[in-house]
């Protein structure tokens, strides 16, 4: 069979289509367009095959429109980031070379790319040479791969083979989080064996962060988990000195750095990053503040052979080589080559790129804490990077704002609790957001301020 290149030109003038028409469309599809969604995607399996014309004639017509906007820079939910144009093309290219990255024997080129990130995303945050890194889905899953390394060596220490052997009899490890853990790391506590009620919590200050005269006694089986980027106001931990606390102790420090720890990039903002280098794991996003096309995320370990003590296998039809073998490294075996859209993006970024990117960004934030001041709410978190909380009063007028805004289709901002208030987050992660889409967003903003004070009242 051979490939039919138009069906690719096609697909290249309706992606672009997308993208124009993404700056002017509503953000989030409107519900009757999800369930044309639905319908027009849906019904039984067909009996026999489709031209892949067609498939893509259906995608278009019926998915696109239900898709959010992710990527035209006015999706302020969550803290999603916005695929950068090298990133888009790269994924493309990506998806027609088809590349298994599991084995450097599978793809040469995939293993090639995960060796330059690692190079490069080690030197970014200040890390050894040496340490050893996985290329994997997410904050969520890199979570989960630096627990696992760190259950490794601290098992290790005590004599227990815990990938053989497991987790029962085995001798106890505490873990100690911050009172406002992402819940991504407490999903990752339990997929790993910890248990995701079986931590001990520190109190935490206004901003969310850990306090270090509150921390317990570690010991050398325990794992202090450290957080670069609380994902609702931004906040650091005081990494140098609980790195430095627990490292006395023995214990084994993790950073839960999805977004934040991409700070060291700007020489504005490096010093809130300030101590996290001095950790034993991290795990961080591409797809948030780098601008990576989902999905990507990093984990990284100081002591690459207990991440690979973690993960590694054996096989008679797998004979590793000299060189790094991805999947020793990562949970999966087979897995896409998701190096090939995070080094276009860091090659097209480039440091200047990186560091005005989060400049650009944190910028847009503080313009947002500014304009939303303005029109009487009330910001609750010190905008220290991207992050903005803001509370209009009573919890159901920050409930018919956000959902007055997600209606009006200009922008879209989600809603939190934060310490015991209502409030909605503005997250600009994206290369995309402008001023102009800061003026807009915030122009929509003001009018359904002034519609739910008046209905609300
Ligand atoms: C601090 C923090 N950790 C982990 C995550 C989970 O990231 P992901 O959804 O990419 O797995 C997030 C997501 O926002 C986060 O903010």
């Amino acid at each position: 069979m051979s490939s039919d290149t138009s069906l690719l030109d096609d697909v290249a003038r309706r992606a672009a289509a997308y993208l124009t028409r993404a700056r002017v469309r509503v953000v989030a599809p409107p519900a009757a367009t999800v369930d044309a969604a639905s319908r027009g995607l849906g019904g039984p399996l067909p009996a026999a095959p489709s031209d892949a014309r067609e498939v893509v004639e259906l995608l278009d017509r019926f998915a696109a429109p239900a898709t959010v906007v992710n990527v035209a820079g006015r999706f302020y939910g969550f803290v999603n980031g916005g695929s950068l144009p090298a990133s888009t093309a790269a994924a493309w290219l990506a998806a027609a070379w088809d590349q298994n990255a599991a084995l450097r024997v599978m793809s040469p080129a995939a293993a090639v790319l995960e060796d330059v990130v690692l190079e490069w995303v080690r030197d970014l945050f200040g890390l050894p040479a040496e340490t050893g890194g996985a290329l994997v889905t997410g904050a969520t899953m890199a979570n989960f791969t630096g627990l696992a390394a760190a259950r490794h060596a601290l098992l290790e220490r005590a004599g227990w083979d815990v990938e053989n052997d497991g987790l029962f009899g085995a001798p106890p490890i505490t873990v100690v989080v911050g009172d406002e853990v992402h819940v991504s790391l407490v999903k990752a506590l339990g997929l790993v064996g910890f248990g995701r009620r079986r931590v001990q919590r520190v109190p935490v200050d206004e901003q969310g962060r850990m306090r270090a005269d509150a921390l317990p006694p570690l010991d050398n089986r325990t794992i202090l988990c450290v957080q670069a980027g609380n994902v609702n106001t931004g906040a650091f931990d005081p990494a140098r000195e609980l790195s430095a606390r627990a490292h006395d102790a023995g214990a084994w420090v993790h950073v839960d750095g999805a977004f934040g720890l991409w700070a060291v990039c700007s020489p504005r903002s490096r010093h809130l990053v300030e101590g996290f280098a001095d950790a034993d794991s991290w795990a961080t996003d591409a797809h948030k503040w780098p601008n990576v096309a989902y999905d990507s995320g990093l984990a990284l370990v100081r002591d690459a052979e207990a991440l690979r003590g973690a993960m590694s296998t054996a096989s008679a039809y797998f004979v590793p080589g000299e060189q790094r073998e991805p999947s020793q490294y990562t949970p999966e075996m087979s897995r896409r080559a998701r190096g090939v859209e995070l080094w276009a993006a860091l090659r097209s970024l480039g440091r200047t790129g990186l560091a005005e990117l989060v400049d650009r960004t944190c910028d847009h934030a503080k313009a947002f804490a500014d304009g939303l001041r303005a029109m009487g709410a009330e910001i609750l978190n010190d905008v220290v990077i991207n992050q903005v909380l803001a509370s209009f009063g009573p919890p159901e007028l920050t409930r018919a704002v956000i959902a007055r805004i997600q209606q009006d289709g200009v922008c879209w901002c989600g809603g939190t609790e934060w310490q015991g208030r209502t409030a909605m987050r503005v997250s600009v992660s994206s290369w995309a957001t402008t001023a102009e889409d800061v003026a807009m967003s915030l122009a929509s903003m003001r009018r359904a301020v002034e519609e739910c004070r008046s209905s609300v009242r």
